[in-house]
């Protein structure tokens, strides 16, 4: 095969077949086939796409290109979530110690912060001792003896995407339904679990942007899921505004802690139960969405979801004196309010220039080698639909020096967008696609 006729066959539209993706793939991780030539057919598929089978056959390619873990030695069903990332979504610190409070183990892989969203990992490492740079065997012996694990990518998963994601990040060939999808999916396939669920956000704080862009996003991932023989569902939720009031790292913490001591804000703890119940439903512990709601929420009522997000800490070096008492995690030494302009209700906030805002004040990163500042962000006193006079607060800024506050406040005020009338509510979930 030559790569120069299988990039003139994508770039007039031909599908490509099974050999052909399985030689590519090979081949680029290999180091056989230049980054100009792959940077070539990565704009092809952008620009002509590629149909359910080319998709499928490219995530197995990726996902096979390293270790595949499997875990069913230790359990015999485990679970996992993925989210396709949002401002302020500590989702993952909710959800994983809920599931795993009802008996299903949690095996779950994440990410660190880049661009305006968070990593669930930055957020966890706020926590004074917490280590997420877990060696295979302690990620094998928390799944055994906690059902319960979240730690940093470890070991060779998918080295394929790997390359790939960095070749398409500096060539404009990120925006791709298919090249997405074959990169998430290849890294959860390859961590091995059974049952995945997938948050899929749209809106201004999310990367798909629009509601129609993360359906088909989100089918095409079921999709994937089904045909390498795991049970995957996609919740479609709204990025229309941050989630819950909370957004950078420390702050995002101690809000969920908040949230599995029974007081946290009503998105975020609805959000974890629909994920929830689908994880509970395709693990079979519960046949329907009513039955795998109740089950959690006494899991969430009884405190034994926060027990297990407590364990969990412990098991991984964290002090739980910080979760005793919050106010003890890093805290910002500057909180400035940011009052509303005028009278009226709030109609939007636009989550990515929050997002943005939070990494200027040091909380997140420009660059993968950048150090952030776990104590820094924002906490939102008014979200959509709240009516505000002028001179509320419409948020506090946590930052580690006045003139940080300075440099984001103006950002953060057109951020905001206050009307007369009040707007029509927003939607948490639009859709679950199974
Ligand atoms: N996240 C991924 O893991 N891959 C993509 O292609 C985009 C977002």
């Amino acid at each position: 095969m030559r790569m120069v006729d299988i990039i003139a066959a994508k770039r007039d539209g031909r599908a490509l077949t099974t050999a052909e993706i399985d030689w590519v793939v090979k081949g680029y991780a290999a180091g056989e086939i230049p980054d100009y030539q792959m940077a070539a057919l990565a704009m092809a598929i952008v620009l002509r796409g590629m149909d359910d089978r080319e998709t499928a056959d490219l995530t197995m390619a990726m996902a096979r290109s390293g270790d595949m873990l499997d875990l069913h030695d230790i359990a015999p069903l485990t679970v996992d979530k993925h989210s396709t990332g949002g401002v302020g979504d500590k989702t993952t610190l909710v959800l994983a110690p809920l599931v795993a409070a009802v008996g299903l183990p949690v095996t779950k892989m994440s990410g660190r912060g880049l661009g305006f969203s968070g990593g669930t990992i930055d957020k966890l490492e706020s926590i004074p001792g917490f280590r997420t740079n877990l060696s295979a065997e302690e990620f094998r012996r928390a799944v055994r003896e906690l059902g319960l694990v979240v730690a940093a990518q470890s070991g060779d998963l998918a080295p394929a995407d790997k390359k790939l994601y960095a070749l398409r990040d500096v060539t404009a060939t990120v925006e791709s339904i298919p090249l997405i999808a074959a990169s998430v999916m290849s890294k959860k396939l390859a961590a091995g679990a059974d049952c995945i669920v997938l948050d899929v956000k749209y809106g201004q704080g999310a990367f798909m942007r629009t509601l129609d862009d993360a359906r088909r996003l989100a089918q095409t991932m079921v999709a994937i899921g089904r045909h390498a023989g795991r049970k995957v569902a996609a919740v479609l939720s709204s990025m229309q505004q941050p989630l819950g009031f909370a957004v950078g790292n420390a702050l995002e913490v101690r809000e969920a802690v908040a949230a599995l001591r029974g007081t946290g804000p009503d998105d975020l703890v609805e959000l974890c139960l629909v994920l929830g119940s689908e994880l509970v439903q395709m693990a079979g512990v519960r046949s329907d969405a009513d039955a795998a709601r109740t089950m959690l929420v006494e899991a969430l009522r009884s405190g034994a979801a926060w027990a297990k997000f407590r364990a969990m800490v412990v098991n991984q070096g964290g002090d739980p004196a910080v979760l005793d008492e919050p106010e003890r995690l890093p805290t910002a030494p500057v909180q400035v309010e940011l009052p509303a302009p005028r009278a009226g209700f709030v109609a939007a906030i636009d989550g990515q220039a929050l997002g943005l805002a939070v990494n200027a004040l040091g909380g997140g990163r420009s660059r993968k080698e950048d150090t952030i500042d776990h104590a820094v962000g924002l906490v939102l006193w008014a979200k959509v639909g709240t009516r505000v006079a002028a001179g509320d607060p419409l948020l506090t800024i946590h930052a580690a020096r006045q003139s940080d506050v300075e440099a984001v406040a103006d950002q953060l005020r057109t951020a905001y967008t206050i009307h007369d009338a009040p707007p029509p509510p927003l939607p948490l979930v639009e859709a679950i696609i199974r």
